[in-house]
């Protein structure tokens, strides 16, 4: 495979060994050695065609600690304002003797549609409400971290599951590494087929926390949501929302997690987001290790 396309087309080795590549890069970077020489002769594009601060980022610089050329690409201030279509933009783009083609894109399928008609490996850093694998990647790398292994423990998505190309990546990721799997939310915001995935439904959020070693808080995708969906951000607040005094009167040590960008207050507070049991910072250093480790295993393909 030449592509990162989703969770859904990758296997447990391929996991273990994007793990274990990880492990040996954040080691380096502990070190304070922040640069490595592996791919001084790759050229990569990362090509954002929604907004992202984490992923951007976290790519570019996993590009640049491997030494590979960089070039950004945001939508917004490109040709494609001027009707240019993906196709023909990656295309252009690949004919300055570009490698590979780090995507983020507001359709679902967005990434399978370019890996078909370009000549490059395609990283998908999140296509619509589809996936985000190196997101679940980087989750299940941080619960591993915590726990030790992801196998067994018990892991409570919560929140927005209809839009989150992050519930679904980490319902692939967790389920191929033996973990077990609940979503929690309106039923609004869960979708019919979830649990054909292998995964339980849970509607109250106590049950759900007393149940998990690790609480996945996602943000409600406003930008996402095309007609009005119950319950008003309130009312989700109050039934689906983690805070300080619901977490001690639970009374057990769980994860917090949160893929970001936070809405403060409302699916979570901030004397939980920034708490002990938060491992959100956390999260976020790993997706470096976890980018390189990914970026690396492909380009060894295609040197
Ligand atoms: N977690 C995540 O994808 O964040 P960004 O949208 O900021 O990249």
């Amino acid at each position: 495979v030449n592509h990162l396309l989703g969770i859904k087309y990758i296997n447990k080795q391929d996991i273990d060994l994007i793990f274990e590549t990880a492990d040996h890069f954040k080691e380096v970077i502990n070190r304070s050695i922040k640069k490595v020489p592996t791919l001084r002769d790759i050229t990569i594009a990362n090509i954002f065609f929604e907004n992202s601060t984490r992923t951007r980022l976290s790519f570019e610089l996993a590009e640049k600690r491997l030494s590979a050329d960089v070039v950004n690409f945001s939508a917004g201030q490109s040709s494609v304002k001027k009707g240019e279509t993906l196709i023909d933009t990656v295309n252009n783009i690949l004919s300055m003797k570009v490698d590979m083609v780090v995507m983020r894109h507001p359709n679902p399928g967005a990434g399978i549609f370019l890996s078909k008609h370009v000549n490059a490996s395609i990283i998908n850093a999140g296509d619509g409400a589809h996936e985000h694998p190196t997101q679940a990647l980087l989750d299940s790398y941080s619960i591993r971290e915590k726990l030790g292994d992801v196998k067994g423990k018990n892991v409570v998505i919560v929140g927005d599951i209809l839009h989150s190309r992050v519930a679904l990546s980490n319902i692939f990721a967790l389920r191929l590494q033996g973990a077990n799997v609940k979503v929690c939310g309106p039923k609004t915001l869960i979708p019919k087929y979830i649990e054909s995935l292998g995964v339980g439904v849970e509607t109250n959020l106590v049950k759900a926390l007393e149940w998990c070693h690790v609480a996945n808080m996602l943000r409600v995708q406003n930008e996402r949501m095309d007609i009005s969906y119950f319950p008003s951000t309130r009312e989700y607040t109050q039934q689906f929302g983690i805070n300080k005094k619901l977490l001690d009167s639970i009374n057990k040590d769980i994860i917090i997690m949160h893929p970001g960008p936070i809405n403060r207050g409302v699916e979570i507070t901030s004397d939980v987001a920034d708490s002990d049991q938060s491992v959100i910072l956390n999260q976020v250093e790993n997706g470096v290790a976890i980018r390189m480790a990914v970026i690396y295993l492909l380009a060894s393909k295609i040197k």
